[in-house]
């Protein structure tokens, strides 16, 4: 605006020069140019060498730093930033500038105001910012009786702030900006006023405000008074009507902080200070206009109470700093509705609870501080795009950090996960960041042993490195499935191609991994050298890398199951193909080539009712199967944790039960939930388990011992046919604890002394007798009418059906979907089987045959 003004009497300038011009010669003494040039020599600039803003041989009011009033006569501006003027003003020289209305001289070296220049009666607007004054500021200011802007900003002024400023009634603008003054703010202060913008923060203003201060300043709309030791009880700003920036941070400020939310402040920085009361009596105060706040900061205070619910009509709130008070313990804050949040501090707040989901809807957010708190609970998902800050740090947080948080933390500025009890898997992650940013954190990748490992890492290129893997992985990706897309046109299932792209993708062991009641280590040097077989598919290259990646390097979150042998994990290998891949932990004795020989025979194998064995990988000692994975899982979890989360298949009218033999049953036309506790399903898992157990006893050379039928052993597929799973893992198996596993688990153990095809038998039985009656082997209830008390499920039905009293073990879910002279004959199949003899018991062929004649129809 100034400098507008000031144009216009650059053109007037011109306009006159052909009049004046020729006035050049010498200066005249005691002239304005005289007094200028003086100046500009004593405070050291060489006027040869200054030609372009002051040039001795042409007129005054033409000089680039002179402002001439409109008569081209007086001087009434000077502005001359950053020349080097170097020193205190010297007398006679600008102090005699009569007329002078503007004096800009920021960014010198000055040191000291001339004696003379309180005579500069006439000026508006004094810039001294920036320069080098280390006085005191004389009580001589009151003759600037028509100041309207003062800058005295990044100076050393010490002492006191003369009283005299009462006389400076024009004052609008007033910046004492980091100096050193060391005083009580002065009453006179409070005569000024016409002030809108008042800045004194950064010096060491002491004691409290002057008295009136809060009504003297109707203009006010800046006031900043940070970083003083300015004390006193509450601070009242409701005479400040205009006020919309308010910052008086860093004092020693005492009293409630209610009485500040006054008017329509845009920006309030409290920040530490001693301000108390509780501030959810902020929401009854209802004379703040709520959606004007833009700027809040009321951290490092004693402020209690809880969060205030007006906060969420903070609109257009864009920082919000609540750390370091002492609030009561709550819950998260309601956040949701403050969409324009760009920074939340809420560290040291004494939030309890779990991280507020609303909290992924601020897309905004560029800094996000939870530290120092009692939050539970997992990390929700978080609105990324913008946050290049987080600090959650001191929590007692639980769960994965998120993948998706993981792979952004190389463009963020600042992250902190540390003193929670968090687990992660990144091998990016340095050495030193993972000392300073995840202390307590667990490293849940395989490699977590050798942390050396990280060190090891290249981070350099990281982006490059990623775009171009990311290309070649695609094209390789396109070429592969092309290529298998036209070889394996007529098969159903699609094999992801792989084998030659595995450029750089080097991930070395010994591999470790836990599950909650183990854990086992793969020793292998590099995951990519040790291959998967995949029997019917020799040509596809997948490698222990592969099963890494199908299960997020056996993460628990794929653990299937933990059977008796070792954990059970399923995932995608290559991306495309369902598996169950279970791992042999308790180590063997037979060699590598024994036991790949044992798994290829195995892989042989084939039967509508086994679950096949498509491959193996001997990964160190861990020797690894891979079976098809069984959408529908396993028998037990189907009779007793139903009917919640089965796979039914769609289209299963079509599909599903296009063999011959449901199709026998006609039961298409039953619903698939109903169809799961009927007579009729049950006896077809029955028959399916013992056809697969007759084939193996008696389809096989030598026969094979199952050993471990049980109703977890029995898997439903995607199409609910029963499969039986494990068969022949006791002989890869065979070792010193080999005696133990072989008898079986509990409530399906036969009381026989060696192991023969017919303790198979035995354990089929119990399976028979679960799926009639619909309880658990051994500790379930057994009720009945008469005096004994069965302990387990083969004594109670065999006691029933000895007095011929079957029919009162059957399941009543399904009593009534069949004839119930086929359940008890069941049951008295499941008493045969159950024999204490093995002799008695008959083999499983006849099984077979026994379980067809009492086939529903
Ligand atoms: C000004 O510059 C001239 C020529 O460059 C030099 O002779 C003279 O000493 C300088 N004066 C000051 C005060 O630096
Ligand atoms: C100073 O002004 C005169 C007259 O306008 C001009 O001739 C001369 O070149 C100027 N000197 C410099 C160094 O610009
Ligand atoms: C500053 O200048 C005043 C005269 O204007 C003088 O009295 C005072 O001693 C000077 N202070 C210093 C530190 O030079
Ligand atoms: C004084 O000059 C500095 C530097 O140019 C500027 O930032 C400041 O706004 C000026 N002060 C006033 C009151 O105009
Ligand atoms: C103020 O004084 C301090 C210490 O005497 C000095 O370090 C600093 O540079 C001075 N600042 C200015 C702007 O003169
Ligand atoms: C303010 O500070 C000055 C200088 O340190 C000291 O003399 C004065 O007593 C202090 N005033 C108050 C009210 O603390
Ligand atoms: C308040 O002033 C302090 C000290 O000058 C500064 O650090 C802080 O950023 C200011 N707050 C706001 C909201 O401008
Ligand atoms: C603040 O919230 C309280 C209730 O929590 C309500 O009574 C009051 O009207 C609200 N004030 C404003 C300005 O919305
Ligand atoms: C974390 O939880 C434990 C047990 O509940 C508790 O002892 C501990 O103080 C909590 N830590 C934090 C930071 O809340
Ligand atoms: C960490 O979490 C695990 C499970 O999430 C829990 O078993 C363990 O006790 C927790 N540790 C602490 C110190 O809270
Ligand atoms: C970790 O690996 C490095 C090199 O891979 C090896 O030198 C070091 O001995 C290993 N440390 C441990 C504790 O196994």
């Amino acid at each position: 605006m100034k400098f507008a003004l000031l144009g216009s009497f650059c053109i007037l300038t011109l306009f006159l020069k052909s009049n004046l011009g020729q006035q050049q010669d010498q200066s005249i003494p005691n002239s304005d140019e005289f007094f200028i040039s003086q100046f500009f020599e004593k405070m050291g600039i060489n006027s040869s060498k200054s030609s372009h803003f002051y040039n001795v041989s042409s007129y005054v009011c033409l000089w680039e730093v002179v402002f001439c009033d409109s008569k081209q006569q007086s001087v009434i501006g000077l502005v001359a930033p950053n020349l080097g003027l170097t020193g205190p003003m010297p007398d006679n020289t600008i102090g005699k500038l009569k007329k002078l209305q503007f004096l800009d001289l920021n960014s010198n070296q000055i040191t000291n105001f001339s004696s003379d220049f309180w005579g500069l009666i006439s000026l508006k607007s004094l810039n001294l910012s920036n320069n080098r004054f280390s006085v005191n500021l004389p009580t001589n200011i009151a003759n600037f009786g028509s100041l309207v802007k003062l800058d005295l900003s990044f100076n050393n002024f010490t002492g006191s702030l003369p009283d005299s400023f009462s006389s400076l009634a024009s004052l609008q603008v007033l910046n004492l900006n980091r100096n050193r003054f060391d005083s009580v703010i002065p009453l006179g202060m409070t005569s000024c006023h016409s002030l809108t913008y008042v800045d004194l923060s950064m010096n060491s203003f002491n004691g409290s405000l002057p008295k009136g201060f809060g009504t003297a300043f109707p203009k006010l709309k800046r006031l900043n008074l940070a970083a003083n030791l300015i004390s006193g009880r509450g601070f009242d700003v409701s005479k400040m009507v205009s006020l919309n920036y308010l910052n008086v941070s860093k004092n020693l400020f005492k009293g409630s902080v209610v009485e500040i939310f006054q008017g329509s402040l845009e920006m309030i920085d409290l920040s530490s200070n001693h301000f108390e009361g509780h501030i959810s009596q902020v929401n009854f105060n209802i004379s703040f206009d709520w959606s004007q706040l833009i700027h809040l900061d009321l951290s490092d205070n004693e402020i209690s109470g809880m969060f205030f619910s007006n906060l969420t009509k903070a609109h257009n709130l864009k920082h919000l700093n609540l750390a370091k008070n002492r609030f009561f313990k709550q819950s998260f804050i309601q956040i949701d509705q403050l969409h324009s949040l760009e920074y939340l501090n809420l560290s040291e707040t004494n939030i309890i609870g779990q991280i507020g989901d609303q909290i992924s809807k601020l897309n905004h957010l560029k800094t996000l501080d939870l530290s120092n708190n009692h939050l539970a609970g997992k990390i929700p998902l978080l609105a990324f795009k913008n946050l290049i800050n987080l600090d959650i740090s001191n929590n007692n947080l639980t769960g994965d950090i998120p993948l998706t948080l993981l792979q952004k933390l190389p463009w963020m500025e600042r992250f902190n996960f540390s003193y929670n009890n968090l687990t992660f898997c990144d091998y990016d992650i340095s050495l030193e960041t993972l000392r300073s940013a995840f202390i307590g954190s667990t490293n849940s990748c395989p490699i977590a042993a050798n942390s050396t490992f990280f060190k090891e890492k290249l981070h350099k290129h990281r982006g490059l490195k990623l775009a171009l893997g990311l290309a070649i992985s695609l094209i390789c990706l396109l070429i592969g499935l092309l290529l298998f897309a036209f070889w394996y046109r007529t098969r159903t299932r699609m094999w992801d191609a792989k084998g030659s792209c595995n450029e750089e993708n080097i991930i070395s062991g010994p591999f470790s991994f836990k599950t909650d009641s183990t854990t086992w280590v793969a020793d292998v040097k590099v995951a990519s050298l040790v291959p998967v077989v995949i029997f019917e598919k020799p040509l596809l290259n997948f490698t222990f890398s592969d099963l890494l990646s199908a299960t997020s390097n056996f993460n628990q979150d794929t653990l299937l199951a933990e059977g008796r042998f070792g954990p059970v994990y399923h995932g995608f290998l290559g991306g495309v193909v369902h598996v169950a891949i279970k791992v042999l932990v308790h180590g063997s004795t037979i060699t590598d080539q024994e036991a790949a020989n044992e798994l290829e025979y195995l892989g042989r194998i084939k039967h509508p009712n086994l679950v096949p064995l498509i491959g193996h990988c001997l990964a160190g000692d861990q020797r690894i199967m891979i079976y098809d994975y069984m959408e529908n899982g396993n028998l037990h979890n189907f009779l007793y944790d139903l009917p919640l989360g089965v796979h039914v298949n769609e289209d299963w009218n079509t599909d599903t039960w296009e063999d011959q033999e449901t199709n026998e049953n006609g039961i298409q036309n039953v619903g698939p939930e109903a169809l799961l506790v009927t007579w009729q399903f049950r006896h077809k898992i029955g028959l399916g388990t013992a056809r697969a157990l007759a084939f193996l006893h008696h389809g096989c050379s030598p026969p094979i011992i199952h050993r471990d039928v049980k109703a977890s052993s029995v898997y439903l597929d995607y199409n609910l046919e029963p499969k039986l799973s494990d068969f022949g893992l006791s002989k890869i198996f065979e070792n010193g604890v080999g005696d133990d596993l072989a008898h079986g688990s509990p409530g399906y153990t036969s009381p026989d002394d060696v192991v023969t095809p017919k303790s198979d038998v035995y354990g089929f039985g119990v399976v028979l007798l679960e799926l009639i009656t619909g309880k658990k082997p051994v500790g379930d209830e057994y009720p009945n009418d008469e005096n004994w008390k069965a302990q387990d499920l083969v004594s109670w039905v065999r006691g029933l059906v000895r007095v011929n009293h079957g029919s009162q073990a059957i399941d009543p879910k399904i009593r009534a979907t069949g004839n119930e002279g086929q359940m008890v004959e069941g049951l008295k199949i499941g008493y045969l089987c159950t024999a204490d003899v093995p002799l008695k018991r008959p083999s499983m062929q006849q099984v077979v045959g026994l379980l067809k004649d009492i086939e529903p129809v």
